[in-house]
């Protein structure tokens, strides 16, 4: 939720800072702009409402150059997207440029103070105010260096302002130095040799180094083009580590594929044996999950679990608690971050806590992981981007190493969460009742998991004349039961997301309850009725929506080929148990979404009001 990217060293930072954002640009794209400024020169900067390319447009006809610079891509919180409100922000003299991410709740109350001071805004976002705050301290600083000035500022305006932030500061006196700091909002270092970066995540610099430093909450980074100073914001020591990038640039390149979507819903046979590669455990028919940090003993006292996440992490969670409950007969509940981190959800000895979430950086989920901490309860994280916030604050965890999912609507995390959660299961259950027969039939069915996803993806092109045929359905209902309701959740999400349509999830038997008044011959319904145990009652729910002319799309299992003669519209795929079923079916879903959202014109990788990583609250 709002990208940003610095730097300084001998290159032109302009191309550097517009690849960056090209990079960022899923975090948010209502508009953008840079800074940058030449050693004497004055600071200069270009912003413009809309995508990147139109930024990348406005620096052709009128061009800038400077070897340091910071660079925004905004999602609106404070004010409209418009030039004026895009980022860079200056202070009053105009000598201080600041980017910023994440949200000060206490800017009216200085801005009021500020403007009774003299100071006059351009702006109406949050950001500027604290541009002007942090000039307003250099200038009452004397007897320092313009850096040692800069940096003191900093730290005097960081400690009055409450709510959350990520920002990368520069002023003209101290040519050639930034200053970054980060608070709820995340920042990492990029280290390169003779040139140094700043960004909001790694993706952004990963084609000019591989050395990251990931900073923590309070750090205060110094940054020269051969040096770096890293201390807390208030002067003291900061603890931090040299990582390397777990991944290439071309794996956040799109290659031969028109979206990142469609190349990450490709991705997924080898992104779901990411997961369980290393972990199944054949002499045990269990799997192994080293980073959980828990003894066996531990293991066994575990009494309740409950799964906590945002959006589709919390649909991913609720497989979970299927799949949990059913394979290990643990107690287990799911959690919507934002509302468990406000309520007072009474949490039992021997409750266990996982927070799930592909960027490891949404905060709601952040502050439910902190909840949990502070009730005493261990809280183990399931994510995907190496070296975030929640598996640095988590008491343990496990990553789902699938790469950068950088498409705005998740599709390979969700289902290489629930294979992850699966593997949960199954080293819980074993642990308890599940059998060992049981055990290698969950070990031999994940194995081949991926080969049966691929034989989905070569059905893009049908599920894509499907799309077509319902392309000016008005809206559409998704409906599963049992391990398949959170897929039919999910399933919704992504028509929702991409295509604008309005689309809603529900357990199949609750049609009669109430949705089945919407059923029309306007309407169409997805069913996920594999050939399983409540196979039946799914075609009985089905003839429910045919008896009242409801158009149906059925995704089933292959030998349910009886269902072509009740279905309009019949998606196949492969056999597997019951509780891994939700990571086949979902990818139908995706497809559908996909294809019906392009139909339609939609920016499927960037859809309109949305942000990859939710920063703020
Ligand atoms: C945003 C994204 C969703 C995502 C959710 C949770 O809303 O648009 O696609 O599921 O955040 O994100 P996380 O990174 O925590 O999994």
């Amino acid at each position: 939720m709002c990208g940003i990217i610095g730097y300084v060293g001998k290159s032109n930072a302009v191309p550097v800072l517009l690849d960056g954002l090209r990079r960022l640009e899923y975090r948010g794209y209502d508009s953008s702009g840079l800074a940058v400024m030449n050693t004497g020169q004055p600071i200069q900067t270009r912003k413009r409402e809309g995508r990147i390319e139109n930024l990348r447009q406005l620096l052709q006809t009128s061009p800038v150059e400077g070897s340091c610079g910071l660079s925004h891509t905004r999602w609106a919180t404070h004010g409209a997207p418009t030039d004026a409100n895009a980022h860079p922000h200056l202070d009053r003299s105009g000598r201080l440029a600041l980017v910023h991410n994440g949200v000060i709740e206490n800017y009216l109350k200085i801005r009021n103070r500020l403007e009774a001071e003299g100071h006059v805004f351009l702006s109406q976002t949050d950001s500027e105010v604290l541009a002007h705050l942090i000039g307003k301290h250099y200038e009452a600083r004397t007897d320092e260096t313009p850096q040692q000035r800069l940096v003191g500022a900093v730290r005097e305006a960081l400690v009055q302002v409450a709510g959350t932030y990520g920002i990368v500061v520069m002023h003209t006196d101290a040519p050639d130095f930034l200053v970054g700091s980060r608070l709820g909002s995340p920042l990492v270092v990029g280290l390169g040799k003779g040139e140094n970066f700043l960004a909001s995540d790694v993706s952004a610099i990963v084609a000019h180094t591989s050395d990251a430093i990931y900073l923590r909450d309070r750090d205060l980074v110094c940054l020269t083009e051969s040096d770096f100073k890293i201390e807390t914001v208030d002067g003291g020591l900061a603890n931090f580590e040299v990582s390397r990038v777990d991944f290439t640039p071309e794996q956040a390149e799109m290659g031969d594929f028109p979206h990142f979507m469609l190349k990450e819903i490709f991705e997924q046979p080898e992104t779901v044996e990411n997961v369980f590669r290393g972990r199944l455990v054949d002499e045990e028919a269990s799997a192994k999950l080293g980073g959980l940090n828990l003894t066996p003993q531990q293991l066994r006292d575990v009494e309740r679990i409950v799964l906590v996440g945002c959006g589709t992490a919390s649909h991913a969670a609720m497989v979970g608690e299927y799949l949990i409950e059913s394979l290990a007969r643990i107690p287990t509940e799911v959690e919507i971050a934002s509302e468990f981190r406000y309520r007072n959800s009474p949490l039992d000895k021997n409750t266990l806590i996982f927070v799930l979430s592909q960027s490891g950086e949404t905060i709601d989920t952040l502050a439910a992981l902190r909840e949990g901490q502070r009730k005493g309860h261990p809280v183990l994280g399931i994510v995907n981007a190496v070296g975030s916030t929640i598996p640095r604050e988590s008491d343990g965890g496990s990553y789902l190493h699938c790469g950068p999912e950088i498409g705005v609507a998740a599709t390979k995390s969700f289902t290489s969460q629930v294979t992850m959660l699966a593997l949960l299961g199954l080293l819980f259950g074993r642990m308890r009742h599940l059998s060992m027969a049981e055990g290698q039939e969950i070990l031999r069915e994940m194995r081949a998991l991926p080969d049966k996803i691929r034989s989905i993806l070569a059905q893009s092109e049908a599920i894509r004349q499907i799309a077509l045929k319902y392309i000016d359905a008005p809206g559409m209902l998704f409906l599963g039961r049992q391990f398949n309701y959170p897929t039919a959740l999910e399933g919704a999400l992504k028509m929702k997301e991409i295509s604008y349509i309005f689309a809603s999830g529900h357990a199949s038997a609750e049609l009669k309850h109430g949705i089945i008044a919407l059923v029309s011959e306007k309407l169409p319904s997805v069913f996920i009725a594999p050939k399983d145990s409540i196979y039946d009652k799914n075609v009985s729910n089905i003839e429910e929506v045919k008896a009242r002319k409801g158009p149906v799309i059925v995704v089933t299992s292959e030998d349910a080929t009886e269902m072509a003669e009740i279905a309009d519209d019949t998606i196949y795929v492969p056999k597997t148990i019951e509780c891994l079923n939700p990571i086949l079916s979902v990818v139908p879903l995706q497809l559908l979404s996909y294809h019906f959202a392009v139909a339609r014109g939609c920016d499927v990788d960037k859809p309109r009001n949305l942000a990859k990583s939710v920063t703020v609250e």
